[in-house]
């Protein structure tokens, strides 16, 4: 039996590469939206490797945020994948208004998200125990959402300048464009009950545990405005049963206020002195708070 080369090419056609370090994935699983899955696989992956999955904000793409962000090169001394999915709807921004988009395995790019997640450790032997999300501006929505929605997929979570889950909701889009913009001005206040029955009631009956956060925020954002980093802190100690400990000074660096929640494990808020949207990515500080 003789197969052309084009053919066995046909077979593997699933993995095809987009750019240096990210390959693209197709029939990853139930993708309700039509996500688009990129992946980068480091050359030495650690033996049940740990995933990442990294969201890009609005007008974004997994590309992209592969190229501003250095989680590939740490990849490569560490041995971690990391997933970046890109939105193609919405000015490329994720869907965190919707009530499917706000629920559980019902349509929403949470689901196709977790889809990938799920391709991932099949396909890698990743450990899935250790995946974990993080994003900027709606990348931090986003991940506010997959927390709430998928406690048990996640196991701690980063984020830079979003809101908390649930802000959006209702709201008839998601993007600076489109959307309800009382979330993202900072007047969507609620109590801690609220933002909390809110987050509990996208994955009803769940009595697990939820992902640790560490969450950043700018003082100076004008587009996402910083009472946003203290909702989801509210909304997050919350679901936690956690107070708030104390705050350190110029942590990790000058001008950023490291706020404290109970022993520091499981919640922590960066508020970054004079800076806009979005706070430049942390990414040595992200592995250090996932443990990898
Ligand atoms: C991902 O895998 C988990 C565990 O096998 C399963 O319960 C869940 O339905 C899967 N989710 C999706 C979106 O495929
Ligand atoms: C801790 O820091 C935050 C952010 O600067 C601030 O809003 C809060 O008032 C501070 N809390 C205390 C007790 O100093």
């Amino acid at each position: 039996m003789y197969f052309s080369t084009s053919f066995l090419i046909s077979l593997s056609a699933a993995l095809v590469t987009v750019n240096g370090a990210l390959t693209r994935v197709t029939n990853f699983g139930n993708n309700p939206t039509n996500l688009q899955m990129n992946i980068n696989v480091p050359a030495k992956l650690a033996p049940k490797p740990a995933i990442i999955l990294a969201l890009h904000g609005c007008f974004g793409s997994g590309e992209a945020y592969a190229l501003q962000t250095t989680y590939n090169t740490l990849s490569e001394q560490i041995g971690f994948i990391t997933i970046f999915p890109s939105s193609k709807r919405d000015s490329n921004c994720w869907e965190v208004n919707t009530a499917k988009g706000l629920s559980r395995n019902a349509g929403g790019d949470n689901q196709g998200l977790v889809s990938m997640v799920n391709y991932t450790i099949a396909k890698y032997s990743a450990d899935a125990a250790r995946v974990f999300v993080t994003g900027s501006s709606s990348g931090c929505m986003m991940t506010n959402v997959l927390m709430a929605t998928y406690p048990d997929v996640f196991a701690a979570a980063t984020c830079y300048s979003g809101v908390p889950a649930g802000c959006l909701a209702g709201s008839p889009g998601a993007s600076p464009i489109s959307a309800d913009p009382k979330c993202a001005n900072g007047l969507n206040i609620k109590s801690q009950a609220e933002w909390v029955s809110i987050a509990k009631a996208m994955y009803s009956g769940y009595s697990g545990k939820y992902p640790k956060l560490a969450t950043w925020h700018g003082t100076a954002d004008t587009l996402v405005k910083l009472p946003n980093l203290g909702e989801q802190l509210k909304q997050w100690s919350g679901v936690q049963g956690l107070g708030f400990a104390r705050n350190e000074t110029n942590i990790p660096e000058a001008g950023y206020t490291k706020i404290v929640y109970g022993d520091g494990s499981k919640l922590i808020g960066y508020e970054a002195r004079g800076v806009g949207h979005t706070v430049p990515v942390h990414e040595e500080d992200d592995l250090v708070w996932f443990g990898i």
